[in-house]
């Protein structure tokens, strides 16, 4: 099957304006339909992510014997089968782009009496599978990888698990989850310590879902053998997609946005917090807690951006943002430095050097460094930028037109559904005119 290539071109200039209410978080709904399916009794999803990653979740689900309903307008129903229910999918288990899926369902596959295999596609089978991989075979997992410890994951099941108490190596939300929920099936306590705080929607959903899990400092723990009940989930829209639109409304020259139902669970706000600290006009109105995640609508007027350096304890709680950061950051007066930000190289792309190389384009003094990127604001031009296959490079270049001399040419969009699908059009309705062209066969 040959799948045809999306460009995006995007006219310059434009006011953004109006309400928008942005796709589902693409976190919570992953393991939405990881902990409904472990679940005993059904679990009902709502404002649910209908983009290509968490549908790859949703579809190993179902490969493993779960019967789901849905997704239809983002309501999910999951009749699940218990941390023990699962049947072996009979075929590998292809979960496209998606990390957090591959990462995430390592953890519960070690734990299940049957074999499994976790397959990628091109981007995901260049990224790192050791951060979880390594941690899970200490627990007394069997799993063979690809070379270099990339995709895929074979993982030989009816293995005894033991729990663990792992130091992260990184701040990594993905493997401290993967280790977590492979602790369900472990014999003793799990202890997992982050070396900075990353996204704890795992520890926030198990809770939700009756599975005690306890914090002590920077370490989550919680005890094997245990079972998760049923429920309801109501899916914030993603800050982590609300952040274009943040970016937007604050360069663009005039116009006023409001973001609704955004999530703003404190270890995903990095971003408000950096764009405040570079000038932005950001308000949090209306602030209330759905489901166990405190979320709020969030108001935008166009501000004088400045350059910072950005406290590196704030990237892991941005740590999808940069993208369009350092669109903010082209754009504002003086120098943006970010460091301590190596994780970004191993991402759908190497977002630091895919970044710089498309700024670079763009005419934009950009200096890529190892661990992070040195911004001098200026002038955005025109031309044509690749974006590598990486839905957030794309929809940051699209958000660069706003302030650009002229057409900005886009390659490679086609992953944007992966996490926003219906970008384009909601881009349209906000102010931003996007043309996309089908190209050659990817
Ligand atoms: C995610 C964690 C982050 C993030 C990814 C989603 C998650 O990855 O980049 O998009 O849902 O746990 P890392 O934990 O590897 O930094």
């Amino acid at each position: 099957m040959s799948v045809s290539r999306i460009d995006y071109v995007v006219r310059p200039g434009g006011a953004v304006r109006g309400r928008l209410r942005v796709p589902g978080d693409k976190s919570v709904s992953h393991r939405s339909i990881m902990l409904g399916a472990l679940a005993e009794g059904e679990t009902e999803i709502t404002g649910f992510l209908e983009g290509e990653d968490s549908l790859n979740t949703l579809r190993c689900f179902r490969r493993m014997g779960v019967e789901i309903e849905g997704p239809e307008d983002g309501r999910v129903r999951v009749r699940g089968v218990g941390l023990h229910g699962l049947e072996a999918p009979g075929e590998d288990l292809y979960v496209g782009n998606s990390g957090t899926s591959m990462r995430l369902m390592a953890g519960i596959l070690a734990g299940q009496a049957f074999d499994s295999r976790l397959t990628g596609d091109a981007s995901l089978s260049r990224r790192p599978m050791g951060r979880v991989t390594e941690p899970l075979r200490a627990m007394g997992a069997v799993i063979d990888t690809g070379e270099g410890g990339l995709p895929p994951l074979a993982i030989h099941g009816g293995q005894r698990l033991r729990a663990i108490d792992y130091a992260l190596p990184m701040a990594s939300a993905q493997v401290k989850s993967c280790v977590l929920l492979a602790g369900m099936y472990a014999e003793g306590e799990t202890r997992v310590t982050e070396p900075a705080p990353t996204r704890d929607h795992t520890e926030r959903m198990l809770a939700g879902f009756g599975y005690p899990v306890r914090r002590e400092g920077a370490t989550a723990i919680l005890q094997g053998g245990g079972r998760l009940e049923g429920g309801a989930v109501d899916v914030p829209a993603d800050i982590s997609s609300a952040a274009f639109w943040l970016v937007a409304a604050s360069i663009a020259g005039e116009g006023e946005l409001l973001l609704e139902h955004v999530g703003v669970n404190p270890t995903r706000t990095g971003i408000l917090d950096i764009l405040e600290r570079m000038g932005a006009d950001i308000t949090r109105e209306n602030p209330r807690e759905v489901g166990g995640e405190p979320v709020a609508d969030l108001r935008v007027r166009p501000a004088d951006l400045r350059g910072i350096a950005i406290p590196e304890d704030r990237v892991p709680l941005a740590i999808d943002e940069f993208p369009v950061i350092f669109v903010a950051a082209a754009c504002a007066e003086g120098e943006t430095v970010l460091t301590g930000a190596e994780e970004l190289r191993v991402k759908e792309s190497d977002r630091i050097q895919v970044m710089a190389d498309g700024l670079a384009e763009l005419g934009v003094d950009a200096r890529p460094t190892a661990d992070g990127m040195v911004i001098r604001g200026g002038r955005i031009g025109a031309g044509t930028v690749d974006s590598h296959g990486d839905h957030r490079v794309a929809m940051a270049f699209a958000v660069a037109g706003l302030r650009a001399q002229g057409p900005i040419t886009i390659r490679d969009c086609t992953n944007v559904n992966t996490s926003f699908p219906g970008f384009v059009a909601m881009a349209g309705e906000a102010g931003l005119t996007i043309e996309e062209r089908s190209d050659a066969p990817a």
